[in-house]
């Protein structure tokens, strides 16, 4: 960002958006995808070398030993209205997750603890929102596989679970995003992690950023079938509506992500909303190269995202902490690089308002 400060120089992830090339730690994407769990790419992330290989951190075991939510987490998510959005919830609850020490510089037990509890924290406020009995985590299953398991019991289809676990890697990070580089500023200052994870669940929170899963399925239900799926497009775009699930700031090509993800969406949709949302995909490209051709407006990893959270059982007012949740690791992974390089984040501003002018309001004569 300033020359002063380096900031925008990480090694986490790296992103090609020209090409379409996206890399954990050096990494390709599809490689990730393919070979590596959640719990082994959050690895990957905050250490830098792929678990398996010698110096990677057993961040697996750390994570299911950590799942269990102290008292006063308990304590808070008691005293929150049941009918406030999970997202919120889950914000307002992580400000308090800094229970031992609310100071900088964060630790990585402090990650850890973030990845962990976070998502106990969200099937709790789930139960609670909808009246159901909480059900502790199981050490002996995955992260996602908890996850749901907390969600939806006993009896998940290995299918869901694997679709969600790819979710979860492919979310895990993408730079500085909009929701890291709030976390990001908030560490600059020497704040402390709880204070600086709130931040970006606050930003992740908007629909032009993690808030756009649940506009998907929302405007694919506003179109209701297949046929109307040109007409809705049209008339959306003739009144300046977006389209969302479509546009990114960094790509010019397919974002990678959304290449894997129409496919592993595929395998866990219903057939129907599967075949609705290619063909919104198909229309919707189609459109947008039309009245926008100068400016890439394509597929982002939002579309099919919802499109495979739906399928794999998650209530959309889920989708958005589902998101966060996800992001959870590379969160914690920039918190970790940020402290060990921390100048002030301050953006290079420039000033357009008037020229500096001779006073020429009304004299006044305060305080007399
Ligand atoms: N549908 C229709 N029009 C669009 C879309 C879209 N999806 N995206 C951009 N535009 C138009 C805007 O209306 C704007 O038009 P204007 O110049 O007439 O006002 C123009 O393109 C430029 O828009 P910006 O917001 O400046 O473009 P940018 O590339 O910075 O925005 C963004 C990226 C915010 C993702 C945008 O494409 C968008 O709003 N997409 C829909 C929401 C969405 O899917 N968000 C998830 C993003 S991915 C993520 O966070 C993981």
């Amino acid at each position: 960002m300033t020359e002063r400060s380096g900031f925008g120089d990480t090694s986490i992830t790296g992103i090609d958006g020209a090409h379409g090339i996206l890399t954990y730690r050096g990494y390709r994407i599809e490689d990730v995808a393919e070979h590596l769990g959640y719990e082994a790419t959050a690895s990957l992330l905050l250490g830098g070398t792929p678990p398996g290989k010698p110096g990677a951190p057993g961040v697996g075991s750390e994570l299911r030993a950590r799942r269990g939510l102290p008292e006063n987490l308990e304590r808070v998510i008691q005293a929150l209205p049941p009918d406030m959005p999970p997202i919120d919830g889950f914000r307002t609850a992580v400000s308090a997750m800094g229970d031992v020490a609310r100071v900088y510089p964060p630790t990585v037990n402090e990650a850890l603890d973030l990845i962990a509890r976070s998502p106990t924290l969200v099937a709790r406020l789930h139960q609670r929102a909808v009246g159901s009995a909480p059900r502790d985590p199981d050490p002996h299953l995955g992260h996602v596989a908890n996850y749901l398991w907390m969600l939806q019991g006993p009896r998940v289809a290995p299918e869901r679970i694997r679709a969600l676990e790819r979710y979860f890697v492919l979310l895990a990070d993408h730079g500085i995003s909009a929701s890291t580089f709030a976390l990001r500023i908030v560490l600059s200052t020497r704040s402390d992690l709880a204070s600086a994870a709130s931040a970006a669940l606050g930003t992740l929170k908007g629909p032009l950023h993690g808030g756009a899963p649940p506009e998907v399925l929302e405007m694919l239900d506003a179109v209701g079938s297949i046929d109307r799926v040109e007409d809705w497009v049209d008339r959306t775009l003739d009144q300046r509506g977006r389209l969302f699930g479509f546009g990114h700031p960094t790509y010019r090509v397919e974002d990678p992500r959304a290449t894997l993800l129409r496919r592993y969406a595929k395998e866990v949709a219903a057939p129907a909303r599967y075949a609705l949302a290619r063909r919104f995909e198909e229309i919707a490209l189609d459109r947008l190269a039309r009245r926008r051709p100068d400016q890439p407006l394509l597929t982002n990893v939002d579309f099919y995202g919802a499109v495979l959270l739906e399928g794999a059982g998650l209530p959309r007012e889920l989708f958005t902490a589902t998101f966060a949740l996800a992001r959870t690791a590379g969160w914690s992974a920039h918190a970790l690089e940020q402290v060990a390089q921390n100048r002030v984040v301050r953006p290079p501003e420039r000033y357009v308002g008037p020229p500096t002018r001779p006073w020429d309001g009304p004299a006044g004569n305060l305080g007399a």
